[in-house]
C-alpha cells in the first residue's frame, strides 16, 4: 500500500514537527535569562565536538519570524517546542520573573496561532536553571514543589492558548545520562542509585503538574497534557527463545516501563525493575532496594496522570538474555541483557542509531498492548545525518518515508491508535553531546564557527528540500 494514497483519510491527525530551546534560541544570556545547566556544562567541557555550545545555535531568540516563516513553509499543523525555564525564570523561581522571556514565549505563541499552527509545549526540556541545581538538584524532593510552581505559571501565562502541554522531555535520559552515565549535565557518575532517585522525584513531579492542570486549569483552558518518554524497540534476538523474548520485554520496561508503568498503568514500576533491582540489591547486601518504592497514596496520586501517550523514537536495538555483573551497582547491570545494533539496516551519522522503520510499528503496537490503547503520539523522530558535507538529502526521506509507512501501517492495518506523527526537528541545531557534528534538520543551518560569537549571526536558514510532511499536506 502507497503512502499516499491513504493519507487523505487522515485529515485530523496532527503532522507536526519539533525543537527544544537550549537547541536552537542562542541569546543564552540575553535580557536577563540566568543560565542553564546546559550552559554551564558547555562553558567548561571538552568533550563536545569543536566545544560547540548553544551560546549562539540557531539564533531563534532574535530571528523569531524566520522560525515561523519556515513553520509555514512547512504547512506543518503543530510545532512542538520547549520553554527555557530559567529565562522566565531566571533563578528557577518565580521571585526572579524575567518578563522579557516571557514576552518572547508570547511572541512565538501568538505568532503559531495566527498561521493556525497549534502550539506544543514542552515546559522542561534538559535546561535546568543552574541556580536550582546548585540549591536543590533532581534527587531532591523539593524540586517536586519547584518545578510544579513553574508549571502553574506556564499553565496560567499561556495556557489561553497553549492546548496541548508535555511537563518533562525524555526523563530517562536525565537520570540515567545525568546521574548514571554522568555525560550529561549534571554529570553525576552514580549508575547504582541516583538514577533511580531521580527518577522518582520526576515521576512525582510529573504528576503533581498533572493535578494542578487539572485542579485550576482544565476546565476553562481545555487542554491536554502529558510527559514524552523515550522508546527504543527492543527486538528478541531468537523469536523463539523464551529467554530472548523475556529479555526484550524486560528491556522495554527498563527503558520505557520505569516511567510509563507507574503513570499509566497502576502508579507503580514494573515488575521486572522490582524483581531485578531488589533482587541484585539483596544479593549486594543492601537493606533495601535501590529502587525506591512508591506509598498506596503516591500511586494513586501518580496513576492516570497523562490524557495521551507521548513517545520518541529513534532506532531499534536486538537484545539477549545475559547474567550481568553485580559489582559495580549499576542500572545497567541491573537489567540483565545486552543490545546490538541490528546488521541488516542502514547506519545513521550517530552509530548506535541506525535505521529500522520496522521496530516502530512493533513498538507502537507494545504500547497499545500494554498500556490499554491510549492515544498516541510520536512527540519525536528523526534521523541524523553529517552536518556539513551535502545537499543531497536522500538520507533523510528515504527515514521518513519508511517510518512514517510504518507509523501508517501501525494505525490502519493493526489499529494503534496514532494520534500525531512530529518529526525532529525543525533545523539543524545543537545537538547536545554531538554539538553540531550532525544535523536532524528538515531545513539546514549554515552555522559559520568564528573566535567570535558575532560570526554566528552571519548563520543563515535555507531549504533542504520540500519536506515530506508537505507532500503529505499537499495530497490531502
Ligand atoms: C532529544 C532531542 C534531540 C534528539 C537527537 C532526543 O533524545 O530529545 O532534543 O534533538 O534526541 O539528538
Amino acid at each position: 500500500m502507497s503512502i499516499m494514497t491513504i493519507t487523505g483519510k487522515h485529515k485530523e491527525e496532527n503532522w507536526g514537527i519539533s525543537s527544544s530551546a537550549y537547541q536552537i534560541e542562542g541569546g543564552w544570556n540575553a535580557d536577563g535569562k540566568g543560565p542553564s545547566i546546559w550552559d554551564t556544562f558547555t562553558q567548561t567541557t571538552d568533550t563536545i565536538p569543536d566545544k560547540a555550545n548553544g551560546n549562539v545555535a540557531c539564533e531563534s531568540y532574535n530571528r523569531l519570524n524566520e522560525d515561523l516563516y519556515m513553520l509555514r513553509a512547512l504547512r506543518v499543523k503543530s510545532y512542538r517546542f520547549s520553554l527555557s525555564w530559567s529565562r522566565i525564570f531566571p533563578d528557577g523561581t518565580r521571585k526572579s520573573l524575567n518578563q522579557k522571556g516571557v514576552d518572547y514565549y508570547n511572541r512565538l505563541i501568538d505568532g503559531l496561532i495566527a498561521y493556525n499552527i497549534e502550539p506544543i509545549v514542552t515546559i522542561y526540556h534538559w535546561d535546568l536553571p543552574e541556580a536550582l541545581q546548585k540549591v536543590y538538584d533532581w534527587d531532591k524532593a523539593e524540586m517536586i514543589d519547584i518545578f510544579n510552581d513553574y508549571c502553574d505559571f506556564c499553565f496560567a501565562t499561556f495556557g489561553d492558548r497553549v492546548k496541548f502541554w508535555i511537563t518533562i522531555n525524555q526523563p530517562q535520559t536525565i537520570g540515567w545520562s545525568g546521574y548514571g552515565l554522568g555525560n550529561m549535565p549534571p554529570n553525576v557518575k552514580d549508575p547504582g542509585y541516583r538514577p533511580y532517585i531521580v527518577a522518582h522525584n520526576l515521576i512525582k513531579a510529573h504528576a503533581k503538574a498533572y493535578h494542578t492542570y487539572d485542579d485550576k486549569y482544565r476546565q476553562s483552558q481545555g487542554g491536554l497534557i502529558s510527559i514524552a518518554l523515550n522508546a527504543d524497540w527492543a527486538e528478541p534476538k531468537d523469536v523463539s527463545i523464551r529467554r530472548e523474548v523475556v529479555a526484550a520485554d524486560r528491556a522495554m520496561q527498563f527503558q520505557l516501563g520505569w516511567f510509563a508503568h507507574p503513570i499509566f498503568k497502576n502508579g507503580d514500576y514494573p515488575d521486572a525493575l522490582k524483581w531485578q533491582v531488589g533482587n541484585k540489591s539483596e544479593i549486594q547486601g543492601f537493606p533495601q532496594s535501590r529502587l525506591p518504592s512508591f506509598t498506596e497514596e503516591e500511586k494513586n496520586f501518580i496513576k492516570g496522570t497523562a490524557d495521551v501517550f507521548c513517545v520518541n523514537h529513534y532506532t531499534t536495538k536486538i537484545v539477549s538474555h545475559i547474567t550481568a555483573r553485580l559489582s559495580p551497582e549499576s542500572y545497567e547491570y541491573d537489567w540483565d541483557f545486552k543490545e546490538e545494533e541490528e546488521n541488516d539496516s542502514p547506519t545513521t551519522a550517530i552509530p548506535n542509531q541506525k535505521v529500522v522503520a520496522w521496530g516502530l510499528r512493533r513498538l507502537l503496537n507494545w504500547i497499545k498492548e500494554e498500556y490499554g490503547d491510549p492515544e498516541i503520539y510520536i512527540t519525536e523522530n528523526g534521523v541524523a545525518t553529517e552536518a556539513q558535507t551535502t545537499w543531497d538529502d536522500s538520507d533523510r526521506v528515504f527515514f521518513y518515508k519508511a517510518y512514517i509507512d510504518e507509523a501508517l501501517k501501525a494505525y490502519e492495518l493493526d489499529g494503534v491508535t496514532v494520534k500525531g506523527y512530529i518529526a525532529t526537528s525543525l533545523m539543524d541545531s545543537f545537538e547536545w553531546l554531538n554539538g553540531y557534528k550532525v544535523g536532524f534538520g528538515l531545513h539546514h543551518v549554515d552555522f559559520i564557527f568564528g573566535p567570535l560569537e558575532l560570526f554566528h549571526i552571519l548563520s543563515h536558514y535555507s531549504h533542504k528540500h520540500e519536506s515530506i510532511l508537505l507532500e503529505f499536506h499537499v495530497k490531502d
